[in-house]
């Protein structure tokens, strides 16, 4: 019988379950109560995600979820569907309860839309599963505040019966039915058109292309679900003549870390020494052949660093370079302007010498 309790540590918050909806068989729309003091914290931006942590089964976990809420409707709303061996979202799907607190990170990420009143657009979603999450907030968001934009969804799902959010879209439709497209994909249902079975992949969206959208009208296009469907999707919108920097990618977090190898100039090395400025302190620690990031030799050594994905996904980790050289692995979520400001992702980085100086507090 899986246990579980919750302790606080760095930039987290505890939070009180406020309601917990079945959104499908195997998804729930979780409510988060937010304190008065903690409101101007908790405020964001539509696509950004929670960091959340518990302690399941004697193991503290972490996981990244998508905010599905609208921050124009003043409340904090996530949506988690259970993904196979998923520990996580199993305990929020099956043992959670209304009342029960859970430890949470002020909304993060920079993946998503500012929707202004004064910008118009025509936008494109293309999301599959539980990547509907963010999706439905920037859809939300964007129609509410931008009375001259317009939204079209690509939306894939195994049925409709595993489909999220399939009532709330359907309102929105009805809300904003000249200014909403919405098109269903299912992979193991049949419709009436072969246009709509199957997965959303390179043929589904060139088909869908050449009979009901012309992808180049698209002023910026948002993606949210598995790899390979980003990178169809991605390559497809490319194709169509949407610029790269329009094309809005948020990657699945699987909850799988990826380990960060060191360079193999360091292959050899015993120790290596950083130096980590978290919250006004300047801690020393050092790096052993066998930790895989910066981040896993902090922790090992006791450093209370902010953490989710250790994927390089969720950025939650992410940190200034102020001195000295680092290699990273892999990023999906450094923007090359947060890059180019000197910013790394923590658990997938690795110094290559003498004198690394990272910054938390930035
Ligand atoms: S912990 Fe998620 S990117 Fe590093």
């Amino acid at each position: 019988m899986p246990t579980f309790h919750q302790t606080r540590s760095h930039g987290f918050h505890r939070l009180r379950i406020a309601a917990i909806e079945k959104e499908t068989p195997d998804a729930v729309v979780v409510t988060l109560h937010i304190p008065a003091e903690l409101k101007k914290q908790f405020c964001y931006h539509p696509g950004q995600h929670l960091t959340l942590k518990a302690t399941v089964d004697n193991e503290e976990l972490r996981r990244c979820y998508s905010i599905c809420s609208s921050p124009l409707d003043d409340v904090l709303q996530i949506g988690v569907k259970i993904i196979p061996q998923g520990r996580f979202s199993t305990f929020i799907n099956r043992q959670l309860k209304v009342g029960d607190e859970l430890d949470v990170m002020r909304p993060q990420g920079s993946f998503g839309h500012r929707p202004r009143s004064d910008q118009q657009g025509h936008y494109l979603a293309i999301a599959a599963g539980s990547g509907i999450t963010p999706i439905l907030s920037i859809i939300k968001s964007t129609l509410a505040r931008e009375p001259d934009s317009t939204f079209t969804l690509i939306y894939g799902n195994r049925t409709s019966r595993s489909m999220m959010f399939k009532e709330a879209l359907a309102d929105l439709k009805n809300r904003y039915l000249s200014r909403l497209q919405l098109l269903y994909l299912f992979s193991q249902e049949t419709t009436d058109s072969p246009l709509f079975n199957g997965r959303i992949d390179i043929e589904h969206l060139n088909h869908l292309g050449k009979i009901l959208l012309n992808f180049a009208q698209f002023d910026h296009a948002f993606l949210c679900g598995p790899e390979t469907m980003l990178d169809d999707a991605g390559w497809v919108l490319e194709q169509a003549g949407i610029p790269t920097k329009r094309i809005h990618s948020e990657r699945f977090n699987t909850g799988q870390a990826q380990k960060a190898a060191p360079p193999a100039n360091l292959a050899g090395r015993s120790e290596t020494r950083v130096e980590i400025h978290l919250d006004g302190r300047i801690l020393n620690i050092t790096m052993n052949a066998g930790d895989d990031s910066i981040l896993d030799a902090a922790l090992r050594q006791g450093a209370d660093l902010p953490y989710a994905c250790k994927g390089g996904v969720c950025a939650t980790c992410k940190c200034r370079l102020k001195s000295g050289e680092v290699g990273m692995r892999v990023n999906y979520s450094l923007e090359p302007d947060q890059l180019a400001a000197g910013y790394i992702l923590s658990c997938q980085s690795w110094p290559k010498g003498e004198g690394v100086v990272v910054d938390f507090d930035v």
